[in-house]
């Protein structure tokens, strides 16, 4: 298969841990994105952020860290400090939708500023050591923003555009907007990536032969729920492997160890555990059921026996 597959940032839950978990169960994914790094005021980026850039964290992925700032200043800062420790490639956030992001011309919040993003590239491009792609919506409120910023971004060199085809606005909620997304195709020269609700490979297959010339995918929640997701792609096959449960079960327990190393106390353990369920459940029968049973434990001896029941007396359906 020529298309890439790459796993989008979804903070809190695509972190190094996952990914190389991930990586030791799985295959399929050509890059992993990290989720967003942020400068505070006095220009410092929190521990925990570059602990999961670092590249002794990241062995055996393709990792694009992923930057989110409009001031110049951060750009240069945060693309020489990823470039010292070993990237080429990073990726600039245009498409976070939550208000305390938004409200500050952050993420998706930029979209309507095309000059403010025209300016910051023309002042970052020519100094960065770094290539640059970049993730962003169709708009923050109109879904026709896009249609101004292409262009501007054809007056930079730019590695690749990926575009989830919605507004900040709507959150993540709602249909994507494919005809906006199909409209953009023909309006810039760059690379484009698709992403947004690919969640079966059914869903994969109509997208990919819809926009033909697409050849990257970016996948996120659908791949977090049946993190199969991208082997069935690969293989054009959702059966290909007929003891996903086990293997589900056998990734999910190294997955919690691996936290349970990191994460100080029980309570921060369940909270991970439990996000990372509500995406689990959607793959197994009962999915309503077996999210409670994980939501109801309170302590990780009922949390493994609630895990214990949801592998033993359900079934993997995705
Ligand atoms: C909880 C959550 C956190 C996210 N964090 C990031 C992030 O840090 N950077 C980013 O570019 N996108 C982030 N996203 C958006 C995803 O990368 C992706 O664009 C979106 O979920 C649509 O793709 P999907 O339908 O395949 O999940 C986040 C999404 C969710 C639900």
């Amino acid at each position: 298969m020529s298309n890439k597959i790459l796993l989008a940032p979804i903070q809190g839950v695509t972190d190094y841990q996952f990914r190389n978990t991930y990586n030791k169960f799985f295959k399929g994914v050509d890059y992993m994105y990290s989720p967003y790094l942020r400068v505070d005021k006095d220009m410092q980026l929190r521990n925990s952020k570059v602990k999961d850039i670092l590249p002794e964290n990241n062995k055996d992925i393709n990792l694009v860290p992923q930057i989110m700032t409009n001031k110049p200043e951060e750009f240069i800062y945060m693309s020489k400090l990823l470039f010292d420790k070993g990237y080429e490639h990073i990726n600039w956030n245009l498409g976070c939708p939550f208000p305390m992001v938004t409200n500050r011309e952050l993420g998706s919040g930029l979209l309507p500023h095309h000059n403010k993003i025209e300016d910051v590239l023309a002042k970052v491009l020519p100094v960065i050591p770094v290539k640059l792609s970049i993730k962003m919506r169709i708009g923050f409120e109109d879904e026709e923003e896009i249609f101004k910023i292409l262009p501007v971004l054809d007056k930079f060199p730019v590695l690749e555009i990926i575009i989830h085809p919605r507004t900040g606005k709507q959150m993540y909620k709602g249909e994507v907007n494919t005809d906006v997304f199909e409209k953009c195709l023909a309006l810039t020269k760059h690379k484009i990536c698709y992403n947004g609700d690919i969640n079966t490979l059914d869903d994969y297959n109509k997208l990919s032969s819809r926009f033909k010339t697409v050849k990257s995918w970016m996948l996120g929640r659908g791949l977090i729920a049946n993190p199969f997701l991208a082997m069935q792609i690969n293989q054009n096959d959702k059966d290909f492997s007929d003891n996903k449960m086990d293997i589900f079960r056998e990734f999910h327990d190294i997955l919690s160890e691996e936290y349970m190393k990191n994460l100080s106390g029980p309570s921060h353990l369940l909270n991970k555990m439990r996000v990372f369920w509500e995406y689990f459940s959607l793959s197994f029968t009962n999915s309503h059921k077996v999210y409670k049973r994980v939501k109801k434990a309170t302590s990780i001896s009922k949390y493994k026996i609630a895990v214990e029941q949801n592998c033993s007396s359900e079934s993997w359906i995705a």
